[in-house]
């Protein structure tokens, strides 16, 4: 399944900004695509969303992987799930929360689960109920993100799994995907950098702050649904907002305080603008069919530079000799 993609990348899911037209450009491109079920607003949405993306893509794309917000707070969540089993997509992404109701039907009906996760008891409590894949959440990443350094939480989870593991938050370039992979991930996972391409449902005002922002104008808070979030800086304050004012208080999750249904101006996810750390790698909005090009050349760079910093060493060290410098 991992082989049917071009680069060992996720397009990852992004709440009002991955539609179809995203997905299908991404998988075309040759690297997995996905969307939150909860952008389909209408009746038979979803339904209509993944036949468009599979006619679209045909055998030869790389797989769709659709992501269930599985948050108790989902009103969605049943229906949605009907609706994916019945298109059997290769995989499906859960996040927010634990995947025990949703992977067993999953699994059975042959579909692989990708848990998103932030710590490693997330991490255990995912392998418990069958995850097949873990996403790890680290520090920085764009959306509700995880304060976890990569590198630890890599290693603490390949002690424990031997699954798929993608690495999400602070990748913008091939160089950092080389990285996720030399540290033991099979697959990297980039929001951020896709939110300033052509085919995203993003304004025109969000692509241009993220393209502007650097990582120093990312505000971590969870004032906005509970979580902690990265947003925009230039965004509060473009909503008049002070970014004093939204900072780190006590905990709850929930989806309709997200969406801006539990009332209150401005309206939430649609009006404040996410992104991460990432921000710092992105100068440009191109396609996605350029951008994966271009994340493929330098995911080449990167491993003829990496090739030549470590040959000598490994040989080295397999043949026992000190090699005096040459690290
Ligand atoms: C605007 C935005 C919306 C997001 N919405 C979701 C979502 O609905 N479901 C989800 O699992 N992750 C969501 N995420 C998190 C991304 O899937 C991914 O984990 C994150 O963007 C990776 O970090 P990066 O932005 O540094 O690349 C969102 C991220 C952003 C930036």
């Amino acid at each position: 399944m991992l082989k049917r993609a071009r680069l060992p990348l996720v397009a990852a899911p992004m709440l009002l900004v991955s539609g179809p037209e995203l997905v299908i450009a991404a998988c075309r491109a040759g690297v997995f695509g996905s969307f939150p079920t909860a952008n389909c607003r209408a009746e038979g949405e979803l339904d209509e969303w993944l036949y468009r993306i599979a006619a679209a893509c045909g055998p030869d794309a790389a797989p769709c992987v659709p992501n269930l917000i599985v948050h108790r707070s989902n009103p969605r969540l049943d229906q949605d799930l009907d609706v994916i089993l019945r298109h059997r997509p290769a995989a499906v992404i859960t996040s927010v929360g634990s995947p025990a109701a949703v992977a067993p039907a999953l699994r059975a009906a042959g579909i692989q689960v990708w848990c998103d996760v932030a710590t490693v008891r997330h991490a255990e409590r995912a392998i418990d109920a069958g995850a097949d894949g873990l996403i790890l959440l680290t520090a920085g990443a764009g959306g509700q993100t995880g304060s976890a350094n990569p590198f630890a939480f890599v290693r603490a989870v390949r002690q424990r799994f031997d699954g798929i593991v993608a690495l999400s938050g602070g990748q913008a370039d091939g160089h950092a995907l080389l990285a996720a992979r030399a540290l033991g991930c099979d697959l990297g996972y980039m929001g951020t950098r896709f939110i300033a391409t052509r085919e995203a449902r993003a304004d025109e005002r969000y692509k241009d702050f993220v393209v502007e922002s650097e990582l120093d104008d990312i505000h971590l808070t969870n004032a906005l649904s509970g979580l902690e979030t990265n947003l925009l800086r230039r965004s509060l304050l473009a909503q008049g907002l002070d970014p004093a004012e939204f900072g780190l208080g006590p905990k709850r999750f929930s989806m309709t305080a997200l969406e801006g249904r539990e009332g209150g101006a401005p309206k939430r996810w649609r009006d404040i603008w996410s992104a991460g750390h990432s921000v710092s790698g992105v100068s440009d909005v191109p396609s996605v069919a350029e951008l994966v090009d271009r994340l493929a050349a330098e995911y080449a760079e990167a491993a003829r530079t990496t090739h030549a910093l470590t040959a000598e060493p490994a040989q080295a060290a397999e043949s026992g000799r000190v090699p005096g410098g040459a690290w």
